[in-house]
């Protein structure tokens, strides 16, 4: 599977097969994690396995009685290096950076495992204090998240919906929506405003193709000018 594919097909996976997930892939998964970039290269975070059956289910009742994290057959706890990012970069280390890098660390894991056919979900709902203690997490680390992971069983809730990249995207500046080209697309500008006349709304991925043939196009029609004027 490639990038794309995978970052646009994963989903929360939150019911799981019995089977098992093989110790290799575990450590897949873990090493995409180690891959994120931090601060500095600070590698500000840690990682737990956990496959005890009997912690899983324990530990579904503490992440506010997510009684499905039960059917996991595997649950990564993704630890934030607290003091460590303090030492390097100070307060915007620790309440910032650590958890930058600790997201894409979990990000990571995510489309790494659904590479390998498995699915997971991000708990972030959980009892912070609870599970420092279970698994003796030491002071300056700070449990982040929780990442179920197992095969998906047939049956899964609908995927959610997302939404349209126009309502998350701005041009330039905060709060720009897609209305002058000519601000953006400088060369192709003209080429956007004819399009953008005959469809009250395109899909700005479909636009952004579009320009890719338009331009594409254009640069054949040069390079087949060119030839002609050579021949000439
Ligand atoms: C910081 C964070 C915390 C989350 N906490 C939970 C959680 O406690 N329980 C849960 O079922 N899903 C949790 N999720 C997963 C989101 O609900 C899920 O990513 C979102 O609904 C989008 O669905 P998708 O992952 O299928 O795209 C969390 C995700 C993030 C990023």
């Amino acid at each position: 599977m490639d990038t794309l594919a995978c970052l646009n097909t994963r989903y929360s996976v939150r019911k799981y097969s019995t089977k098992p997930v093989d110790f290799d892939m575990l450590v897949e998964i873990v090493h995409a994690g180690t891959r994120a970039p931090s601060a500095g290269n600070t590698q500000d975070f840690r990682f737990i396995i956990v496959t005890n059956k009997t912690v899983i289910e324990e530990l579904a009742y503490h992440c506010m009685e997510q009684i499905w994290i039960a059917s996991a057959p595997v649950v990564i706890v993704a630890i934030a290096a607290t003091d460590l990012a303090e030492q390097r970069y100070g307060l915007r280390g620790k309440r910032l950076y650590v958890t930058q890098s600790t997201a894409a660390a979990t990000q990571n894991m995510m489309l790494a495992a659904h590479a390998l056919g498995l699915g997971s979900c991000w708990i972030g709902a959980f009892e912070e204090q609870f599970i420092a203690d279970k698994f003796g997490i030491p002071p300056g680390y700070r449990p982040q998240a929780l990442l179920t992971v197992g095969y998906p069983d047939k049956l899964q809730e609908p995927r959610v919906e997302k939404k349209r990249l126009h309502e998350l995207l701005y041009f330039n500046r905060f709060g720009m929506p897609f209305k002058h080209p000519e601000l953006y697309f400088n060369e192709y500008a003209e080429f956007v405003r004819k399009q953008a006349k005959n469809e009250v709304f395109i899909p700005l991925k479909a636009l952004a193709s579009r320009v890719k043939t338009y331009l594409s196009n254009k640069k054949k029609g040069q390079e087949s000018q060119e030839e002609e004027t050579k021949k000439k």
